[in-house]
């Protein structure tokens, strides 16, 4: 795990204001009619008028900036030409780098009128994520994290995916540790100030495994149950949780709920 000096939380900050400017031009957009690819074009000239850079466009061959994933995708689809419908929840995340230290973030978003099992996921899976964040305190472990995210998710009889996990970030996009969405409190490695994480639960309105299509990318569930996936980027301080990619004015406390972002 590597730890962040204050001045490098500072540049994360940054880098996660321009991801999170992104998301709120998308989360503007989205309407029934409008392809996915039409939101990954707004995303990615919001990132890069900022002077941000697009962290998963040719990230390991990845041809977007956005990954678009529609109803029963659970990450990592591609933006395409189709136009999203009315009742459909679209998964949308998105990363940046900006001078040097990377911001991730996602959130699934209703396109027009969803079904109430469908409502029911998306804010389970939200509160889901706030619980995670709220765990994420100086001495505690990620195992704290996990089994708080795993405790919501479950209680309301939902799936937690296994297949993808959260993970550290800085420099690089990817860096230790893992941080699974499902496991032991009291258990993985202690969580010290300067400890940056993408909390980033991925739920599933039954059990299913993933499995991944043949263009190497999408990942739908096996069932073709709906799924969704909110993520923030966390620094921890010394104060408790400090969310990068939400909007602070917002939302100052990481226990909030919905802050939009
Ligand atoms: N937020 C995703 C993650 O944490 C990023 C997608 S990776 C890409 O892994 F390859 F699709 F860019
Ligand atoms: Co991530």
């Amino acid at each position: 795990m590597i730890l962040k000096r204050p001045s490098e939380i500072e540049a994360m900050a940054a880098a996660a204001a321009i991801n999170r400017a992104a998301m709120e031009a998308v989360a503007e957009r989205i309407a029934p009619g409008v392809s996915t690819a039409a939101l990954n074009a707004v995303a990615e000239e919001v990132i890069v008028a900022a002077g941000g850079t697009p962290a998963f466009k040719g990230y390991r061959g990845f041809p977007a900036t956005l990954c678009t994933s529609v109803n029963e995708v659970v990450v990592h689809g591609i933006p395409n030409d189709r136009p999203l419908e009315d009742g459909d929840i679209v998964s949308v995340d998105v990363g940046t780098f900006y001078r040097g230290y990377a911001a991730d973030q996602a959130r699934t978003f209703a396109v027009g009128e969803i079904s109430d099992e469908a409502r029911r996921l998306l804010s389970v899976t939200e509160r889901s994520l706030y619980a995670g964040i709220d765990a994420a305190r100086p001495g505690a472990r990620i195992g704290d994290v996990s089994a708080a995210v795993q405790d919501v998710v479950e209680s309301e009889g939902m799936w937690v995916v296994r297949e993808f996990v959260g993970h550290g970030i800085g420099r690089e996009f990817h860096e230790g540790p893992d941080v699974p969405n499902y496991g032991r409190a009291g258990t993985g490695p202690v969580l010290r100030p300067g400890t940056v994480l993408a909390i980033e639960p991925m739920v599933t309105l039954s059990r299913t495994a993933v499995v991944i299509q043949d263009d190497g990318w999408t990942a739908p569930t096996e069932t073709g149950v709906l799924s969704a996936h909110f993520e923030h980027t966390v620094a921890v301080t010394e104060d408790g949780p400090r969310i990068l990619t939400a909007n602070e004015a917002r939302s100052p406390v990481a226990t909030g709920g919905t802050d939009g972002a």
